[in-house]
């Protein structure tokens, strides 16, 4: 650009019988950054343009086009006999004066102008800123090489069939992208909806939000299409062609477009959050009188507390076509109530200060499922899952008598019973298999390396503190990681928990 400074036209002629043309031209090249053009004349004539280049001596000549009144013919005829070196553009308002096509223009001697008229080459830019097309005109000439196009200047004078010949291209590429991106769009839309993305929904709860779900597979696949369409389209079809290094148009933006694309995604995300209103309003409708099932998460094993029938289980099994109301504490950390069929899934924290959680679910299939825990909660976090059994009202009736009456009589067999109830064989085998914690077998009356180095006699004692105190003495090699269960069992079933780890010794 500073090379071209040099060759920048200073003194500016304006040839229009409109005022506007001329007063608005001269307030465009104003107010450009660089003042290094001064308009000398605004003349309505051909007569009066001849007289002005002797008297001014215009480096640069702007001719509206357009201008019934101005007899370009007769403009250049004139020019023609001068001797004079100028640089003419003629340009063209025309579009309701949205666009501007300003014609190239080189620097001619008048001997040139027969050659001229029969060789320039134009090329026409359409430009949302007449100043900015006017302005670069001016600081680049020659800027416009005429062999890139190699279109004649007075065929387009006859007509402006070219100029629609481009836009009609134009349109046709943008036909072609558009039919790209709806078949993609529908391509997207049929994989989402036709493969089976999401597991079977055995839960009410599940219908809202699988709507939502593939209302998003839906705007997925269609923005997806919107963007990968358009730009495989760019690459394919606009690639470079061999040999052509030269650079591509600069654009400068467009406020349209800019606002749509503001506009539309806020519209849609508004929109969105008024479904996932309604579906949240869908999935925690109570019913008035739900089953209650009480759950106790611990590492890394679930409990499952029937308050009406008092029935502990590991098992969830639920009736189909009830409401539960699941009221979820944990005895450690953080876990993660989950059963991906039901969809819902609820967080469960430490118990203490209301943190008991709740979650209503209503299975609507009957069948097998499993319970996940997702949430990292420690070394066997993967594993800690229970089974679920979604069964009809007769046989979740029958299944509680049997549950209850599944209790065992002799007092051994009651703390065996109660070990796999409270979960305490999640960390603790009874074959010698070392788990997380240690294991009963061969504890009881044997010597026991504590971590502090000293060594203890596991009897009744060390076992009664082990449960309802167990960070109190921490056997060598394993952690501080057991939960204190005790104040959920009855003395009872300590005792009988105790009963039972002694005979793992016999
Ligand atoms: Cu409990 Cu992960």
């Amino acid at each position: 650009m500073t090379a071209a400074k040099t060759d920048t036209p200073q003194r500016v002629l304006i040839v229009s019988s409109h005022p506007l043309f001329g007063q608005g031209l001269r307030i465009l090249l104003r107010e450009r950054k660089e003042p290094d053009v001064e308009v000398v004349g605004i003349v309505k004539s051909v007569d009066e343009a001849v007289a002005a280049i002797d008297r001014v001596n215009p480096d640069l000549v702007i001719v509206d086009y357009d201008d019934g009144r101005v007899n370009r013919d007769e403009f250049l005829a004139r020019f023609v006999e001068g001797a004079r070196r100028l640089r003419v553009v003629l340009l063209s308002l025309k579009e309701g004066g949205s666009e501007a096509i300003v014609y190239d223009r080189r620097t001619l001697a008048a001997s040139q102008i027969d050659d001229w008229l029969t060789e320039w080459n134009f090329a026409e830019k359409p430009s949302a800123s007449l100043a900015g097309q006017a302005a670069k005109e001016m600081e680049q000439p020659g800027l416009h090489d005429p062999s890139r196009t190699g279109r004649s200047l007075l065929k387009t004078l006859m007509n402006q069939d070219r100029v629609i010949d481009q836009r009609s291209s134009n349109m046709k590429h943008l036909l072609s992208a558009v039919v790209l991106v709806i078949v993609l769009s529908v391509v997207m839309v049929l994989t989402f909806t036709q493969l089976p993305l999401l597991p079977a929904a055995a839960s009410l709860q599940a219908q809202p939000i699988d709507q939502l779900f593939n209302l998003h597979f839906v705007l997925i696949g269609v923005l997806f299409s919107l963007i990968v369409g358009f730009m495989l389209y760019s690459i394919i079809v606009f690639r470079r062609k061999p040999g052509d290094d030269s650079d591509a148009e600069h654009i400068e933006g467009n406020t349209r477009l800019e606002v749509l694309w503001t506009l539309a995604p806020l519209a849609a995300v508004i929109y969105f959050s008024y479904l996932g209103a309604v579906a949240l309003g869908e999935v925690e409708r109570p019913d008035p009188r739900p089953l209650e099932v009480d759950i106790v998460a611990s590492q890394w094993a679930w409990r499952f507390e029937y308050p009406a029938s008092q029935l502990i289980s590991n098992e969830l099994v639920l009736p189909v076509n009830q409401q539960v109301r699941f009221r979820m504490v944990s005895n450690d950390v953080i876990h993660s109530f989950w059963v991906p069929e039901f969809r819902v899934k609820q967080d469960i924290l430490p118990r203490g200060n209301n943190m008991t959680r709740e979650l209503r679910v209503t299975p609507s299939e009957v069948g097998e499922y499993t319970l996940r825990c997702a949430e990292m909660c420690g070394e066997l976090h993967a594993r800690m899952e229970a089974p679920v059994r979604v069964v009809s009202t007769n046989e979740f009736a029958a299944w509680l008598e049997e549950t209850a009456a599944m209790v065992p009589e002799d007092p051994i067999d009651r703390g065996q019973y109660w070990t796999r109830q409270f979960g305490c064989t999640a960390c603790h085998s009874v074959d010698g298999t070392r788990i997380i914690g240690p294991s009963w077998r061969g504890v009881y009356g044997h010597e026991v390396q504590l971590q502090d180095g000293s060594v203890v006699i596991a009897d009744e004692a060390y076992l009664y503190e082990s449960i309802t105190d167990p960070s109190a003495k921490i056997v060598a090699g394993y952690q501080n990681l057991m939960p204190n269960l005790s104040d959920q069992m009855t003395e009872e079933q300590i005792q009988e928990i105790i009963e039972y780890l002694k005979t793992l010794s016999e």
